[in-house]
């Protein structure tokens, strides 16, 4: 993201926050080569995955006039509908904190975010192709340290997304030592995410805060302990997550997690999710950092590098860039 969402515009369109950060961080090695024009910054193969059966006719052909009567839908979960407590929020704490305002004229920042989101809603309906619909539908934002800007870029890109019609959005607070979303979204939190993994009497959608932003809802993080990280990587975990998310193509989930080198969830949540956005605040994410938070994302098998707060020339060339020595 520029600061203050503000980008030269003289020219042609500007590269993706993607693809200059591509541009910045090329990752070497681990790098899959990209094909062009290939916006991702960093596309990993997927890890092997347990393939479904295919779906084929019959082995042994059969008559074109006589099919197979068809079976009834293999009983595919229903989507839960959140339930959890209403709360507006209001816009002008949105304004105060440099998030995208719904309503209001259309900004650099939300052009921005929205090139992001196409890029990763893309990917998600690529996953629904393949078979790996829920997973992709699921996407981790998560940086190397603190003040990178994670929750800045994990609301804001919420935002972009529920203003797709007939999306639902669910952000969910996973950075459960230092919370933040409802804060800056200006909403009540009580209970949440670890509430819901500690104890199965919960159902997660209940304590799901439906919002006035229409498409968007948001998970607080919860009841902190000290036995989070033990939860987190119980298999609770994708329980609640599949809860959330099965039966709804519809529905995507944004992870906003603590810092991948200072506490585990972050690694923990990769696991679960088709996609990561691992946010690089501009001259300020070092090479060391940025590779080292790769690896402990490795589980998540689309890793995506998000260029934040670059500044530009007059132009429009990118001023951030990363720095060599770790912070
Ligand atoms: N592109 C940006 N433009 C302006 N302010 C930003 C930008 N990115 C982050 N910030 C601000 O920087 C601070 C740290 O960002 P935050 O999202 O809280 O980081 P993290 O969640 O990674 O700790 C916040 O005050 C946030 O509003
Ligand atoms: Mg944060």
């Amino acid at each position: 993201m520029t600061e203050q969402g503000k980008i030269n515009r003289e020219g042609a369109r500007p590269a993706s926050l993607f693809e200059r950060a591509d541009a910045a961080f090329g990752i070497g090695p681990a790098r899959v080569p990209a094909v062009p024009p290939v916006p991702q910054a960093v596309r990993r193969a997927a890890p092997p995955q347990p393939q479904p059966a295919p779906i084929t006719p019959m082995a042994t052909a059969k008559p074109a006039t006589a099919p197979e009567p068809v079976p009834p839908e293999a009983e595919a979960p229903r989507a839960v509908a959140f339930c959890g407590p209403f709360a507006p929020i209001d816009r002008e704490h949105l304004r105060d904190g440099g998030l995208i305002v719904p309503e209001d004229p259309v900004t650099g920042l939300l052009e921005e975010f929205r090139i992001i989101k196409r890029e990763l809603l893309a990917d998600a309906r690529a996953g629904a192709v393949s078979g790996h619909g829920a997973l992709s539908r699921r996407i981790l934002v998560c940086s190397p340290h603190q003040g990178e800007g994670k929750t800045y870029c994990a609301i804001n890109l919420a935002i972009a997304l529920a203003a797709e019609r007939g999306l639902e959005v669910l952000l969910v607070d996973a950075d459960v030592v230092k919370p933040s979303v409802a804060l800056r979204l200006g909403i009540a939190a009580e209970q949440g995410l670890m509430d819901a993994i500690a104890d199965p009497a919960i159902a997660p959608e209940s304590l799901v805060i439906r919002t006035d932003i229409e498409g968007l809802f948001v998970l607080p993080a919860g009841a902190a302990s000290s036995l989070d990280a033990e939860y987190l990587a119980s298999a609770r975990t994708g329980d609640v997550l599949d809860r959330l998310t099965q039966g709804a193509p519809d529905r995507i989930v944004i992870f906003d997690t603590p810092p991948a080198l200072a506490a585990s969830p972050a690694a923990e949540l990769a696991q679960h999710v088709g996609q990561a956005v691992l946010v690089v605040r501009a001259d300020e994410t070092s090479r060391a950092a940025l590779e080292d938070a790769q690896q402990l994302l490795s589980a998540c098998g689309d890793i995506k590098l998000l260029l934040n707060a670059a500044r530009y020339s007059p132009s429009g060339r990118r001023f951030g860039t990363y720095v060599t020595k770790g912070k």
